[in-house]
């Protein structure tokens, strides 16, 4: 099959640029592994950052020096203060295509407070606005003639002569691989939190697939060694209890019921915040019960039907335990400007591209925002680039050796326990390179992540079921992640300080004459890692990853 545009993914970016490059008049299709609505930007819920009341309270020019005083550096300053000039007109815009926004009686857009904001300036549809976006953008893409292939799973970027033809692609009701042939092509597959199994906020699917395979494709990589925890998660699941409810005035109390923080301050230092609370021997729990019942039916309740499923809390009467778990990726493909990247005719938008508008440490409602206004950017580039090419023809070569690989996967005799596994990467992950690590702990990780990866050879479906195989997908996303948690790692290693979300316990300070300097991870040749910075102090760390294995 062939597309002018393909893009990879269903958050807000991915639904967004697919939209700008139909209507400028092309064949456009969008991949998804499974169900839009488990994407990052559904799960993100307490809204969308905007200066709306630019006369009374707020400014762009603030909107901007909050984002980059809590972005504690590494921020790309014309990419922030483009990006929130055109915020008011993105909310407007989204208003227009049917995103029921919450008003006031006077049929203003109503405005929360989020941590690190001067000003109330997040728009929401309750305590779900990115599942609002999401379906709203899904019906227009449908309404415009925009292809969404459903159940299919990315696997790899094709070249012909060096040069991108298209995708390979899982289909997972029949485990068919197929290649899609195009002329530019979008990644918006989200990020890498999910590898944190049990201490994340992400579905399972957010492992980083697209971004592993942009490092198999030799792009660069930038800033992976920061990834952000949301202070509020269920202290059972992981499940995320928006920012929407501090916005609201729910509190934070331990179990003496004394405050012992501040709610509103930013997401790396809140998190600080409660895990060392936490290591005191305290529980931490929100509490909403001072807050008016209109409150919680109507803005939160999200929250509410959440903490009584699955923690069995009423929170109008009863406190609800939380903890810190990984919610966002800070790091991914590396951008220019206009969304391309290193290979010619490939874009990246939205949670796997760095764009550097949120530094080292992202300030919340600024992420939909972002996958709105880069997606657009990326759908109106790939659609240009589309124009002045035409098809290449696809290397059956490469598609052949996809299909013997799944195939080899499912038809193999297992050896291992693929959720047992997952589970304690995603444990490891969380104990050694979650908010606080360390040289000492990163290491610990690292030698775990090469044991996992022995043994993820072993791998192989226990059900040999063709039909919405299950497992083949889950094995495929943990070798990705396994590829990912190494690069972030190793990266994590080299930056020997505290910036943002990377906290070392061995480097506690920011150090500027260092490390005020994105990261690079590269991948030259198999088996070959390259870590850089961008001011060279650390440039051409090599690292042999197959000598790492032991092989
Ligand atoms: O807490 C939240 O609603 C998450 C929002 C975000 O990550 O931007």
């Amino acid at each position: 099959m062939l597309y002018d545009v393909i893009v990879v993914g269903s958050g807000i970016s991915g639904l967004y640029s697919a939209l700008y490059a139909k209507k400028a008049g092309f064949n456009v299709a969008v991949l998804t592994q499974s169900n839009p609505f488990r994407s990052n930007s559904a799960v993100a819920s307490g809204g969308i950052n905007a200066v709306i009341n630019i006369a009374e309270l707020d400014s762009v020019a603030r909107h901007v020096s909050d984002t980059v005083e809590g972005a504690d550096g590494l921020s790309h300053l014309q990419n922030i203060e483009k990006m929130f000039e055109e915020a008011p007109n993105i909310v407007k815009e989204l208003s227009e295509m049917g995103v029921g926004f919450d008003e006031d009686a006077e049929g203003n857009l109503e405005q929360r407070p989020f941590g690190g904001a001067s000003a109330n300036r997040t728009c929401y549809i309750a305590d779900r606005t990115g599942a609002s976006i999401v379906q709203t953008l899904l019906v227009k893409c449908r309404d415009e003639g925009v292809h969404i292939l459903s159940n299919h799973k990315f696997l790899n970027i094709t070249q012909y002569n060096g040069k991108l033809s298209g995708v390979t692609v899982l289909r997972r009701h029949n485990t068919q691989v197929i290649a899609l042939a195009c002329k530019s092509l979008v990644l918006a597959g989200g990020g890498y939190a999910g590898i944190y199994r049990g201490h994340s906020t992400n579905s399972q699917e957010s492992s980083g697939d697209v971004i592993a395979a942009a490092l198999r494709a030799h792009m660069r990589l930038s800033n992976m060694e920061f990834v952000q925890f949301h202070p509020t998660t269920l202290a059972s699941t992981g499940a995320l209890i928006s920012e929407a409810a501090r916005g609201e005035g729910a509190i934070l109390v331990d179990e003496t019921q004394e405050r012992f923080t501040d709610e509103l301050q930013t997401r790396d230092k809140l998190s600080r915040a409660i895990t060392t609370h936490m290591l005191k021997g305290h529980k931490v729990y929100l509490d909403f019960r001072h807050l008016d019942e209109k409150v919680i039916e109507t803005k939160l309740p999200s929250a509410q039907k959440m903490a009584l499923n699955a923690a069995g809390v009423d929170i109008r009467t009863e406190l609800l335990e939380i903890t810190p778990s990984a919610h966002y990726s800070i790091g991914g493909i590396w951008t220019r400007e206009d969304t391309s990247t290193d290979m010619p005719f490939v874009f990246a938008c939205g949670e796997c591209a760095v764009t550097g508008v949120h530094g080292a440490n992202r300030l919340g409602g600024n992420s939909l925002l972002e996958g709105a206004y880069f997606g657009r950017l990326a759908g109106r580039e790939a659609a240009r680039a589309a124009l002045k090419r035409d098809f290449q023809p696809v290397d059956y070569a490469d598609v052949n050796k996809e299909m013997r690989r799944v195939e080899l996967i499912v038809e193999g005799e297992s050896h291992f326990n693929i959720n047992a596994m997952r589970k304690n990467l995603g444990e490891s992950l969380f104990r050694n390179a979650g908010v606080f690590r360390s040289e000492s702990t990163l290491a610990d990780a690292l030698e775990y992540i090469h044991y996992l990866m022995k043994r993820s050879y072993g791998l192989h479906c226990v059900n040999k079921e063709r039909h919405n195989n299950v497992e083949l997908p889950a094995i495929l996303e943990f070798q990705n992640a396994l590829t990912i948690a190494e690069a972030m790692v190793v990266t994590a290693m080299q930056r020997k300080e505290s910036r943002g979300v990377h906290y070392r316990e061995d480097y506690p300070m920011r150090d500027d004459r260092h490390f005020d300097s994105a990261s690079y991870v590269l991948q030259l040749q198999y088996n070959y890692m390259r870590v850089s910075f961008e001011n060279a102090v650390q440039n051409n760390l090599w690292y042999n990853i197959k000598k790492a294995l032991g092989l």
